[in-house]
């Protein structure tokens, strides 16, 4: 903040607005889910829906409302349950074993959930909250908007791990049909291209600090697929024996095949024509967005193909003034849907229906600083061995993405619904 510059902090009836409807969402998210469902950690990468519930609003406890002089805490015994990497806040407990917590219980999370919310709203209603709590009940909501979509593709996974194959929700719609589109090449000249977001809260509008500062890059001529990589472009992979030929894959990768066994996409049948998905078990639809690939995959998918995955930079030009529409949780499909559209001159997905794996290494743009105080442990920390995937997918909220947005996970990760696009050199 520059001095004599005015501090800016979200406005308290867009806040209220937006605190109301992100809290409501998370509850419907985990309506259909039983205490023992809201228990099960199928993975160390994973985490219980129970913990969601409650770390998200231990959130904005510990960011928020206790940045009030004098605060009491609602349980200060559940801090060390609760914390899941803030150093600065405290001493957290194991990851991998979230799912050995049955106290609290779901009830308990769940009332605590009502009496944090209560507080917070008594706060906006008094218009107690200063800018700092304003900013951070701001990124508090982001931040529950991630874990929202944590807890669709966690539970995703806990119930592939279960035999029974059990449906997260009954009567998911199905993605209405479309016909495949045919893959087109949308070239891009060699440019200077200004890429991320103005560093925020200084900027009106909200961006993580990883997406700061916006600064030029010079993208090559390189053209870009119109659209995501389809269900039946993988699995001419997997049936050309894609996942048994070395030379397609790197060094890791190929070490990760091994140990895995992977064959296939996860969730994929050994049929390649059907997959475990959150309505249940499903026909894959041909020309749906491919997901649940790992970096690794989508790579050596990339290589097989005869091209290469996007930069995050030419992903991001492309994206730049496309409006952030697409297949997205608000939609209420929970899985990738094929798309009609079929303008021939633009790429056609770019948000919504599953992150697209870039070749960029997760790390700083020049000059990046971290928020400071305990948020500085948010993004920056996590700077080394993961790559940036862009664009949202069917289980993000429309409203929590942007063109300049960076996600990022560990190359072997397959849980989330990522898939890719293609792109090579001209
Ligand atoms: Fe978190």
């Amino acid at each position: 903040m520059q001095a004599g510059h005015a501090p800016t902090a979200p406005p308290v009836d867009a806040l209220a607005g937006r605190f109301a409807r992100v809290r409501s969402r998370t509850g419907w998210l985990a309506a259909p889910l039983s205490p023992e469902d809201a228990m099960v950690q199928s993975m160390a990468d994973a985490s219980p829906a129970k913990w969601h519930l409650a770390h998200s609003t231990w959130f904005l406890e510990r960011f928020v409302l206790a940045l009030q002089p004098g605060y009491v805490a609602y349980a200060p015994q559940w801090d060390r349950l609760l914390n899941s990497y803030y150093h600065s806040a405290g001493p957290m407990h194991a990851r991998p074993q979230r799912g050995h917590l049955s106290r609290p219980t779901l009830d308990e999370v769940l009332e605590y959930r009502h009496a944090v919310d209560a507080r917070v709203q008594a706060r906006l209603q008094a218009d107690g909250l200063d800018v700092q709590q304003r900013r951070n009940l701001l990124l508090a909501l982001q931040h529950e908007q991630q874990h929202q979509e944590l807890l669709l593709t966690d539970i995703k996974h806990a119930f592939w791990s279960n035999p029974l194959r059990p449906a997260y929700r009954a009567g998911l719609p199905l993605p209405a049909p479309a016909a495949p589109q045919p893959l087109r090449w949308i070239d891009a000249d060699e440019a200077l291209v200004r890429i991320g977001a103005p560093a925020w809260p200084d900027a009106g509008h909200f961006a993580y600090d990883n997406e700061s500062p916006r600064h030029r890059v010079l993208v090559h001529a390189h053209a870009l697929a119109s659209r995501p990589v389809s269900n039946a472009d993988f699995r001419a992979f997997v049936e050309d024996g894609g996942y048994r030929q070395p030379l397609l894959w790197l060094s890791d990768g190929w070490a990760t095949v091994q140990a895995e066994g992977w064959t296939r996409p996860l969730y994929w049948d050994e049929d390649l024509a059907h997959a475990h998905t959150l309505g249940g078990h499903r026909r894959l639809d041909p020309a749906a967005p491919v997901c649940h690939l790992g970096y690794y995959e989508a790579d050596a998918y990339a290589r097989w193909a005869g091209a290469r995955l996007p930069t995050e930079f030419e992903w991001e030009r492309a994206a730049q003034g496309v409006a952030c529409a697409g297949n997205f949780a608000d939609d209420g499909l929970l899985e990738p849907a094929a798309s009609g559209d079929a303008r021939p001159d633009a790429p056609v997905q770019l948000f919504g229906d599953v992150w697209e794996w870039t070749s960029s290494a997760y790390g700083a743009y020049p000059g990046y600083r971290p928020w400071s105080g305990g948020i500085g442990e948010y993004n920056g920390k996590f700077m080394v061995g993961q790559w940036v995937l862009r664009g949202g997918s069917c289980a993000t909220a429309r409203d929590h993405v942007r063109a300049s947005y960076r996600n990022f996970f560990p190359p072997a990760a397959r849980w989330q619904f990522a898939g890719l696009r293609l792109a090579r050199d001209r």
